[in-house]
């Protein structure tokens, strides 16, 4: 394994733009304006209100969609928060980062990078698939280099960019909070996040501006409500199976039996489905996941403490089994049936036609569901000890309430 020379501070000769006392003293002093992007997302809200809490001037770079522009947007997003309207200290830019102006005037542009002392870059394009290569490419990588550039002419001295634990690619066993010569992804959102990272890397050092790469794994609703604004990742497999229940009970009601009777489903009296669908999972590996709460506090955490930049996994040291996340999803839902299973006993061509079209809708969750990659997190959990902050573990309740959630807002889909 070639882990880069750390990449991050002192590498222009020492010409860094600030030092600790400057940095510590404007954040103690609440004089620090940092600059956002990825706002109108689930992560980036969270940063927004906890920065905003604490009493930052947060400057939110954001984009219209469907008619709607930034303000409305961040508004919104603030009321589903619960916030008693946006707080006075958060400003709206409208900007696009797919420009290399970033959609500002000149005039704009100068005046932001005059107001802008650190930098949290959260803006990204989550999707998976390589049918989408080049407009996930174009929002990782190439719009990173137009943020660059602006850090470069503002007077930031702190980049902080919201990574991902993936970015580690395929790899097997321990996996370093460390910038890691990788050549090998599971697929192009991994590939353009590492991407992501050597180019800040590179750049800030270049420039002397502090990095920190916060890398979480997967990211779930708040530990205590369930409140989440994404129905993807760990959702979206219960949220199939939800929806082929509720189909083909509406089918069996309707005595439509033979489609069911077609697909293995049946139901008993009390309503409870048997869906015979085999999981194919390795027996080491599992899913890690982590609350958007826990994800928040640690994010700040590190921001506070780390200042000499680096790589930080905010992840969960105790992963979920696909097994015990089956259990939880059969007895929330009333469902039986389903089972996880070794590769070796799951050839493709014995597969039914449930299972086919379950592994259909799921195959982009696949690798994360049955994952081996390991964490280090030696770095952030001496920070996160430090501060009494550690990660919950997913158990049965911190599911039932995410899945009451979910249920209460249909998914996420208007009704
Ligand atoms: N959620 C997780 O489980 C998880 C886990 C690990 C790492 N992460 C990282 O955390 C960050 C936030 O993820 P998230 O789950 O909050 O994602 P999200 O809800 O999908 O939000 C993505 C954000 O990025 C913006 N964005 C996407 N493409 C853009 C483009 N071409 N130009 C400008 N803005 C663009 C979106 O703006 P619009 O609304 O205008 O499109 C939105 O604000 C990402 O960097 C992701 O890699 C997330």
């Amino acid at each position: 394994m070639r882990i880069f020379a750390s990449p991050f501070l002192h590498q222009n000769g020492g010409n860094i733009r600030a030092t600790d006392n400057e940095i510590t003293g404007k954040r103690q002093s609440k004089n620090t304006g940092f600059l956002l992007t990825g706002a109108t997302g689930f992560l980036g809200i969270h940063l927004a209100e906890m920065l905003s809490q604490q009493g930052y001037t947060v400057i939110i770079l954001a984009r219209p969609r469907d008619n709607t522009a930034p303000e409305e947007r961040i508004k919104a997003l603030f009321d589903w928060l619960g916030t008693d309207g946006m707080p006075s200290c958060v400003q709206i830019v409208p900007g696009d980062l797919n420009r290399s102006d970033l959609g500002l005037s000149w005039n704009d542009y100068h005046r932001l990078a005059a107001g802008v002392d650190e930098i949290i870059h959260c803006a990204s394009d989550t999707s998976f698939s390589e049918r989408k290569r080049a407009q996930i490419e174009k929002a990782n990588v190439e719009n990173l280099h137009h943020l660059l550039d602006f850090a470069a002419k503002s007077r930031c001295c702190f980049f902080h960019f919201i990574s991902t634990a993936y970015a580690a690619g395929k790899r097997r066993g321990i996996c370093p909070e460390a910038l890691v010569d990788t050549r090998s992804f599971f697929n192009v959102y991994e590939e353009t996040k590492y991407r992501a990272e050597v180019t800040a890397a590179k750049r800030c050092s270049r420039e002397g501006i502090r990095l920190n790469i916060y890398r979480p794994s997967i990211v779930y609703g708040n530990s205590w409500t369930g409140k989440t604004l994404r129905f993807n990742a760990m959702y979206y497999p219960v949220k199939i199976l939800v929806f082929l229940k509720n189909l083909y009970h509406k089918k069996h009601r309707e005595q439509d039996l033979e489609n069911a009777d077609k697909m293995g489903i049946s139901f008993s009296a009390d309503g409870t489905a048997h869906m015979p669908i085999r999981i194919e999972a390795s027996p080491s590996g599992g899913i890690n996941l982590i609350p958007v709460d826990f994800f928040t506090a640690a994010f700040s955490a590190i921001m506070e403490t780390a200042l000499d930049g680096g790589v930080f996994h905010i992840t969960n040291d105790t992963i979920k089994s696909i097994s015990d996340f089956i259990h939880y999803t059969q007895t929330y839902f009333h469902i039986t049936g389903i089972q996880a299973v070794p590769a070796e006993d799951f050839p493709p061509d014995k597969q039914s036609s449930l299972e086919i079209l379950f592994s259909r809708y799921t195959e982009v969750y696949r690798q994360y569901m049955q994952d081996e990659r390991i964490f280090d997190n030696t770095r952030a959990a001496a920070i996160l000890k430090q501060k009494g902050i550690s990660c919950p573990d997913f158990n049965y309740r911190i599911f039932s309430r995410c899945m009451r959630y979910a249920e209460a807002v249909n998914w996420g889909n208007p009704s």
